[in-house]
């Protein structure tokens, strides 16, 4: 996701035109991961290491540096998607050393790169971008110059890095390889005759090669023309000395695999929709999320935690992920808050001041509504903070200080990964403020901030043992005209998400209402078979939501929940029940959200509709 990576090393002439030529076309089908900055290098036939990168869109970019016009033996190609340095010519990809012999492509987040830049500045290393990933480049010109061989080199700078990895890199000291690694970004070999590839994803060599090889976390290696040699990194680092981080050969060849995917289908990653993608990407996307987030929480937290009011603001998704954080700053920080449609927050910015915080909420962060609401809030003084998925859109530009997502960019119109990403950054900044404020203590914090930490895997989970039943559910679902969803606390918020997204893809009437509230009137709906949705998260809304849920089923309703396992009070009452892993009641609906978007997904699908596409709708809004 995010950044696309490529790299090939081949023999003379063997895939029919000019290296630079074979990275350009491959590039051009990592488009779709959403880019802003595109670069490449190589070695030429005469031996120089040639780089060529700038800001901007491919063909602009290519017309502007000729890049198709190099040939050589091995090269990287680099689409970026801005997360440490805004977008600029500096900052993109790839990065060298300060002798300019090594060029480095890179897709993730390395989070102790501040740390090893302050080592190299010392050692005497000049950085010229403000990426986290130049740091690699002068740690291999580092263990080189301490006697280590480039690979040797690249292998130790690999085991220093904390984060978030797909790393390809050249060196003019070994000018036969491209050494790459792999760490939770995704990173595949492409094996040819006379050549192979490395790619962030298989459309970009499917018209050379359909052999692959989908590398796993802590795999490194090198291509040739001839060869793949893939290695299982061992974890000591042993710092900057001349010890070699020590690896040992993996036996791949019966991992490798051959795909029969169009291009197409390759880019939805061999799913059908890219919003099924999105759904099971969001253990990737949420583990890139929270490991970005410790350097810019320092920074805003002791802002939270002083202000007078926060109000979070976002509209539609957004608006939802805003009702989890207001809720959780009310109640893990004591801080009065209160969530705000963008399109209606005008008429509540008036009392807005000097001690207050705006949270401005935007996947896209081009939303004209949000965007009106970060102007007025800033006219009327309030210190407005952006959380968007899209470095250096509107919304951050204006702000005074953004935190971004790095979920990745979405492609489905209807925001999946991004809310799990929203709803995790603003429970993190709420429990951090919360224990500065000291509200909660470092237990409870380190509570939260776990499950938070354990979502990825739990997600994984309820995705592998629900996604077949909830297609069953989903076939019933869709015969249906109206639906309820009901919850308390943060179960709500959760509900309307769920029945925005059954609105927005299968074209259900979806009603979300908090529970307690469904007697009061809506009640007067139900009828046998009608379809009603309980999301409890705790023990605590099973006690409450069994009346409400005894009160439908006296009516004859399809009563579905989504409920922590052990809550047999209420499976015993439900026609049909998605038991959750129990989790920290704040840290929840990033992992209970998921049935409701696969529900939604499956409904669409069920119904015929195309749910990347859904009518009326447009990924990003620009218009009041
Ligand atoms: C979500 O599924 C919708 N497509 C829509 O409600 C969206 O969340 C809303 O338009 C806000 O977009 P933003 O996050 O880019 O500001």
């Amino acid at each position: 996701m995010a950044c696309g990576i490529v790299a090939v090393a081949t023999e003379p002439g063997r895939l029919g035109k000019a290296l630079g030529r074979v990275i350009r076309d491959s590039l051009k089908y990592l488009e779709y991961r959403g880019y802003d900055s595109v670069g490449f290098a190589l070695i030429t036939n005469e031996g120089e290491l040639v780089i060529r990168k700038s800001k901007g869109m491919l063909d602009l970019v290519e017309a502007k540096l000729g890049f198709s016009y190099y040939d050589g033996l091995v090269g990287i190609g680099h689409t970026r998607w801005a997360t440490h340095g805004a977008p600029s010519d500096i900052n993109s990809h790839p990065h060298t050393d300060c002798k300019g012999s090594v060029a480095v492509a890179h897709n993730g987040i390395i989070e102790n790169y501040l740390s090893l830049k302050e080592e190299l500045l010392r050692r005497g290393h000049t950085f010229t971008s403000e990426t986290d990933t130049e740091v690699v480049p002068h740690l291999m010109e580092e263990f080189k110059k301490l006697g280590l061989t480039p690979y040797e080199a690249f292998k130790k700078a690999v085991s220093m890095l904390r984060g978030a990895y797909a790393l390809v890199a050249i060196d003019l000291d070994e000018r036969d390889k491209v050494f790459f690694a792999k760490g939770t970004s995704p990173l595949i070999v492409g094996f040819g005759s006379g050549f192979n590839f490395l790619a962030s994803d298989i459309p970009a060599f499917l018209r050379y090669t359909n052999r692959v090889l989908v590398l796993m976390d802590g795999e490194v290696g090198y291509i040739t023309s001839r060869g793949v040699v893939v290695e299982r990194l061992r974890a000591s680092d042993g710092g900057f000395t001349t010890s070699i981080a020590t690896s040992e050969p993996v036996d791949f060849t019966w991992r490798v695999k051959v795909i029969d995917w169009t291009p197409e289908m390759a880019m939805k990653g061999g799913y059908p929709h890219f919003m099924l993608k999105e759904i099971h990407e969001q253990p990737e996307a949420l583990t890139l999320t929270l490991s970005g987030l410790v350097g810019i929480s320092e920074k805003v937290v002791p802002i939270l935690a002083r202000a007078d009011k926060v109000l979070v603001v976002g509209a539609g998704t957004s608006y939802h992920a805003s009702l989890i954080g207001s809720l959780l700053f009310n109640n893990l920080a004591e801080l009065w808050s209160s969530a705000m449609i963008s399109s209606e927050a005008r008429w509540y910015l008036r009392s807005v001041g000097d001690n207050d915080v705006v949270i401005a909420v935007s996947q896209s962060g081009e939303t004209i509504d949000t965007l009106l609401a970060v102007r007025e809030a800033k006219r009327r003084g309030a210190i407005v903070i952006a959380l968007s998925n899209v470095v250096d859109s509107a919304i951050p530009r204006e702000s005074d200080l953004s935190i971004y997502m790095r979920a990745g960019p979405e492609i489905g119109v209807a925001a999946t990964k991004t809310f799990t990403a929203q709803v995790a950054v603003l429970t993190y900044l709420a429990a951090k403020a919360g224990e500065r404020r000291g509200v909660i203590n470092g237990k409870y914090l380190d509570g939260v901030v776990g499950d938070l930490r354990r979502a990825p895997s739990l997600i994984s989970r309820v995705i592998s043992v629900y996604e077949g039943r909830i297609r069953r559910i989903a076939g019933m679902l869709a015969s249906k005209q109206s639906a309820f969803y009901l919850g308390r606390g943060l179960g709500l918020p959760v509900s309307m998400e769920g029945a925005l997204k059954l609105k927005e893809v299968a074209y259900i009437h979806a009603e979300a209402y908090p529970a307690g509230e469904s007697k009061h009137g809506p009640i007067a709906l139900i009828e046998e078979g009608f379809p009603v949705v309980f999301t409890s998260l705790g023990r605590e809304d099973g006690e409450l939501l069994k009346s409400n849920i005894e009160e439908m089923k006296a009516r004859y309703a399809w009563i579905i929940a989504v409920t922590p396992k052990g809550s047999e009070e209420i499976t015993k009452l439900v026609d049909d029940v998605f038991e959750m892993p129990p989790m920290k009641y704040e840290a929840s609906p990033v992992v209970y959200i998921v049935p409701y978007q696969l529900l939604a997904y499956y409904t669409a699908v069920s119904k015929g509709y195309d749910p990347d596409k859904p009518r009326n709708l447009a990924k990003t809004v620009t218009v009041v």
